[in-house]
């Protein structure tokens, strides 16, 4: 019983070094697309609570974008457009706490253009 647990033990703590490692997939880049149309949806509701919740969101998971190009080396387009991304997000969330949702759409608008820079250069079949 006692090695059964220990092994379950290894095994959980095994996974969870796993998971930590960094990934760039098409989910999580499929989050970023849910969590952007939730924010543009929520600026235009001026839904405080559940936009800042996305910039958030969004905010983290281009951190772990440009934690992945990092990583990977030879990509410095792709950090610093991450980098942009992850700025951008934490400014629409400055923006929408401050009530100034016109501001916040702009930066939304440009943080579109940023996705769309970003797939021109690195996305396969964009
Ligand atoms: C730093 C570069 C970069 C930025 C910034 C970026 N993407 Fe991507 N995106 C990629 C790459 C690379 C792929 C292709 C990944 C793959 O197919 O494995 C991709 C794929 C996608 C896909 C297709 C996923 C699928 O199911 O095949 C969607 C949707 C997407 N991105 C949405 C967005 C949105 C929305 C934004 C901006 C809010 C954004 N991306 C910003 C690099 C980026």
């Amino acid at each position: 019983m006692y090695k059964k647990s220990v092994f379950l033990f290894l095994l959980a703590f095994t996974g969870m070094a796993v998971s930590a490692q960094i990934e760039m997939d098409q989910d999580l880049m499929q989050n970023i697309e849910d969590s952007t149309k939730s924010l543009t949806s929520n600026i235009a509701l001026k839904d405080i609570k559940a936009g800042t919740l996305d910039a958030k969101e969004l905010a983290e998971m281009f951190a772990k974008v440009e934690a992945f190009y990092t990583q990977k080396g030879g990509a410095d387009d792709a950090v610093s457009l991450a980098k942009k991304s992850r700025e951008l997000s934490l400014q629409v969330g400055q923006d929408i706490v401050t009530r100034n949702f016109d501001h916040a759409n702009e930066i939304a608008t440009t943080m579109s253009k940023t996705c769309k820079t970003c797939h021109s250069i690195y996305k396969k079949d964009a």
